[in-house]
């Protein structure tokens, strides 16, 4: 009964304040509901986690219910052409992991289609430890029909490939953006690129700017070799 309430407290809060404040406000291009790496959402997506026996836990249905009515709910709020989603189903951060990854990243794909939202952003199972080492994104690829994003450990070389071999629509890059805030120019250029720093991922360094917004450009490497 409380864990309705909430759920249903959490939807008003989700369609009332935070999605028309970031597109109609802040005027963000659209929403990225996030359901992967141990959130939330994913916690109710995987089997090992959500322990829930009413209608959101138990059945693969039940389990991705809750995040198909928050991207029903946020899309009927921006429209579906704002809306993307993130999903990990190969990973298990946070102890959310899921003994079918393959067959719950199909079951939400499809489920998705019927939203039209704009894309799905998966995370390759070589990020995650759930799933043998020949598990790909390939049939949750294959299976969505909005553009695909992948995500995990990318580099120029090998998202080009991806992109190539039509494995994704497009290809997320997290850590080397963090480090690289020029990232497309140095793609582009295929410059060199700003090692990224992990002991400062996460908050760990007491002055939140550093390894947040001050790695350099380009330009102002070569200016400072220069000077
Ligand atoms: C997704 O694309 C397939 C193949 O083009 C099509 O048959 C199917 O109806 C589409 N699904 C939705 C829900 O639009």
């Amino acid at each position: 009964m409380l864990q309705n309430i909430l759920l249903s407290l959490f939807h008003k809060l989700i369609t009332l304040t935070y999605v028309p404040v970031v597109v109609q406000i802040v005027g963000f291009d659209g929403v990225e509901v996030h359901g992967a790496h141990g959130y939330l959402l994913d916690q109710f997506l995987k089997d090992q986690v959500n322990d829930r026996t009413d209608e959101y836990g138990g059945s693969l249905e039940n389990r991705c219910r809750f995040p198909l009515e928050v991207v029903e709910a946020v899309v009927n709020e921006v429209g579906a052409d704002r809306v993307g989603i993130r999903l990990s189903p190969f990973a298990d951060f946070s102890e959310a992991g899921d003994s079918n990854p393959l067959q719950l990243g199909l079951y939400m794909v499809n489920a998705l289609n019927k939203f039209n939202i704009v894309y799905c952003h998966m995370v390759e199972p070589r990020i995650g430890s759930v799933g043998g080492p020949d598990e790909s994104l390939r049939p949750m690829r294959k299976a969505f029909n909005g553009s695909f994003i992948a995500a995990g450990g990318y580099d120029r070389e090998d998202g080009n490939k991806a992109i190539a071999e039509n494995r994704a629509d497009l290809i997320a890059y997290g850590r080397l953006f963090l480090a690289n805030p020029d990232l497309p120019k140095r793609f582009a250029l295929n410059a060199p690129l700003n090692k990224y720093n992990r002991l400062t991922f996460y908050h760990e360094n007491p002055d939140p700017l550093v390894g947040y917004s001050d790695y350099p450009f380009l330009d102002e490497e070569s200016n400072r070799v220069a000077s």
